[in-house]
């Protein structure tokens, strides 16, 4: 008799250690993003509230996103998203030489790397030290007063044919 309770007793333990796992593996599901979201890696980014220069940073796809309204004294560049009558700069915020963040400088209207002190200007093309090629620009489609940061637009792959991405 006590071999069958204690046969019970297993038996009911084994039932309710599955039970435990089964409820945490619903817990884990419910906290993962969504495939489709995660597997899609877009991040849209609404620009009617952007203020000439001022940087915003957005994250996308685990990297920084430099997003920055230029003011009307500021060069004009193919680079420029154009949207409506304002012109954007967007770039992956990674400096060309070997990785770091730069900064934006706003009373001098330019991006400063810490590193070796690299420098770009607010089209992202590198004017000083050791950056060999601009900012990259990242993959973005114009939505209206809207950017979405990586899906592939007409305005993108306009600048990705001229050479102007990278
Ligand atoms: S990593 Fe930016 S200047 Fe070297």
């Amino acid at each position: 008799m006590s071999s069958r309770r204690d046969f019970m007793g297993m038996a009911l333990g084994g039932f309710t250690a599955l039970g435990g796992i089964a409820a945490l593996y619903a817990m884990k599901r419910s906290w993962d993003p969504l495939p489709s979201v995660a597997a899609a890696g877009f991040t849209t980014v609404d620009l009617s509230v952007a203020k000439e220069n001022v940087l915003n940073v957005q994250k996308w796809r685990g990297k920084p996103i430099f997003i920055l309204k230029k003011t009307s004294d500021m060069q004009a560049d193919d680079r420029d998203v154009v949207v409506g009558r304002a012109r954007y700069h967007v770039s992956i915020g990674l400096c060309t030489h070997l990785g770091c963040i730069p900064a934006y400088l706003p009373a001098e209207k330019l991006f400063r790397c810490a590193c070796h002190g690299g420098e770009f200007d607010t089209s992202g093309r590198e004017t000083f030290g050791p950056p060999p090629s601009p900012l990259v620009i990242p993959p973005f489609k114009i939505d209206g007063n809207k950017i979405v940061l990586g899906e592939e637009g007409p305005e993108y792959l306009k600048m990705k044919e001229a050479g102007l991405t990278a």
